[in-house]
């Protein structure tokens, strides 16, 4: 049997085996689910080992585990792909927006609804079954597999860096897969090019050493809700750029056949502010949509906090004000030097009326890849075997901060090829994953893994 056939055979299990997959909740940030976070990793160990694969192995970290394993049978003189991936999932709230259960998958019109379906358990679980419809087929592997997949994407992969340098021997490849991404719409096969990098902190601001009454000390003591809505306020101008001094410093710049390539892409500003009910969209001024996404570096506030916000009034002057603050960065800024950046000219701006404490949350490198090697174009043969066309070549906004640590550590190419689609609703209430692209997937990895064979 051919394993494409064999793939056709067997949908109903692999969507059944996924739903199994979908319905542990391995949230990876939420210590009350580390024990579901673990069930999964044992789930997902037991259905490789069902796969087709060897040497399954959960390796402990002082996090959440990874988990291992691979098809080593092609042999020595055949090229090595590995397969990277995350089971953990972003947590559910705002539960009540959740048209059905996040941990209780269903269809609804050719989507499967559930927390991670998308992001990134669905896309894994292609290429898991993808070897075993090669493996069970009767098909000889034409190249060597090896997965790795890890249970604290969503918490910041902690503890994978050290793990990845620790097992270079282990993990040696020729190129490595990851499907994490979107396409840009859909019917539009793509392939990811390059990620943002993130730097992450939590700014705290503390003026008088308890709260007061806004009665007997307000007009002569200052508000560090105010004081840090000033500040964060003065960190992007009216042209729409981050004004912290040498932030600029190593964006690389957009290339005129990159901006040429957004331009062709099937992209609709009215249509997108209409999905977003915005009148209007924001940013750097000379830079379209797509740029500003791609290839811009943002700053942004996540969340901030402080003072009295329960019901009703209550007069107080708060202690403390504190904000979430990330900036999405691009080729080739350094998020450690970017951190130390925002952290000294936020001393530098802050007013002595406030005490002032940063914390750092976490960074991740952007990510460029190289259009023209033989992983790329392995990946791009595959999608037009697979839908008959050809695929673009996009950027992401997105990060995936591990990708720059395993293309140094390893020094092989990483390719791109995510399947999601820009309604998934990935982090957000009513994820979902195509079922069209549940399975385009599978065969697309089916097609990849031969293509790099050759
Ligand atoms: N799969 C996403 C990254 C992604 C999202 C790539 C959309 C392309 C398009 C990944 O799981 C993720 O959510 N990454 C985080 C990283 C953070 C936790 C350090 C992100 O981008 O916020
Ligand atoms: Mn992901
Ligand atoms: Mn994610």
């Amino acid at each position: 049997m051919k394993s494409v056939d064999y793939l056709n055979l067997n949908k109903d299990r692999f969507l059944s085996e996924l739903f199994e997959f979908l319905r542990i909740p391995s949230v990876s940030s939420e210590p009350n689910h580390d024990a579901d976070t673990k069930k999964c990793s044992e789930w997902l160990a037991d259905n490789m080992k069902n796969s087709g694969l060897s040497s399954v192995k959960i390796y402990p970290t002082d996090g959440h585990s990874i988990v291992y394993g691979e098809n080593l049978s092609a042999g020595a003189d055949k090229p090595t792909i590995l397969i990277y991936g995350h089971y953990d999932v972003q947590p559910v709230d705002p539960i009540e927006l959740w048209e059905s259960m996040p941990f209780e998958p269903v269809i609804r019109n050719g989507k499967i609804y559930g927390r991670g379906s998308a992001d990134d358990k669905g896309q894994v679980f292609m290429h898991i079954k993808s070897v075993e419809s090669i493996v069970k087929s009767g098909e000889n592997l034409p190249c060597n597999i090896k997965f790795l997949i890890e249970g604290e994407e969503e918490a910041g992969s902690n503890h994978l860096d050290d793990f990845i340098i620790n097992n270079t021997e282990l993990l040696k490849c020729d190129s490595i897969l990851i499907s994490d991404t979107e396409w840009f719409a859909d019917g539009v096969p793509s392939l990811c090019y390059s990620l943002r990098g993130i730097s992450f902190i939590e700014l705290t601001l503390t003026g008088p050493n308890r709260d007061l009454h806004s009665g007997t000390f307000g007009g002569a003591v200052d508000n560090p809700i105010i004081v840090l809505s000033k500040m964060i306020a003065s960190l992007r101008d009216d042209y729409g750029r981050i004004t912290i001094p040498g932030f600029y410093d190593d964006v690389l710049e957009l290339e005129q056949d990159e901006r040429d390539n957004f331009k062709k892409l099937p992209f609709e500003y009215k249509d997108w502010c209409l999905d977003l009910d915005i009148k209007e969209g924001y940013g750097e001024i000379g830079y379209t949509t797509l740029e500003r996404t791609w290839a811009r570096p943002t700053l942004d506030i996540n969340g901030i906090y402080g003072g009295y916000t329960g019901e009703g009034a209550k007069t107080v002057l708060p202690s403390k004000a504190s904000a979430k603050l990330s900036m999405r960065l691009v080729p080739n800024q350094d998020p450690d030097d970017i951190t130390e950046k925002i952290t000294k000219h936020l001393l530098r701006i802050a007013p002595p009326t406030v005490k002032i404490q940063i914390k750092k949350l976490h960074g991740g490198n952007p990510v460029m890849i190289q259009r023209d090697g033989k992983a790329v174009k392995s990946a791009m043969n595959a999608l037009k075997r697979a839908y008959n066309k050809e695929a673009v070549f996009m950027r992401e906004g997105g990060s995936i901060p591990i990708v720059n640590t395993f293309s140094q550590a390893l020094q092989s190419p990483v390719v791109l090829m995510g399947f999601g689609l820009p309604g998934d609703n990935i982090h957000s209430p009513n994820e979902s994953y195509s079922v069209d692209n549940f399975f385009g997937g599978i065969k697309t990895s089916i097609f990849f893994i031969d293509e790099f064979s050759k």
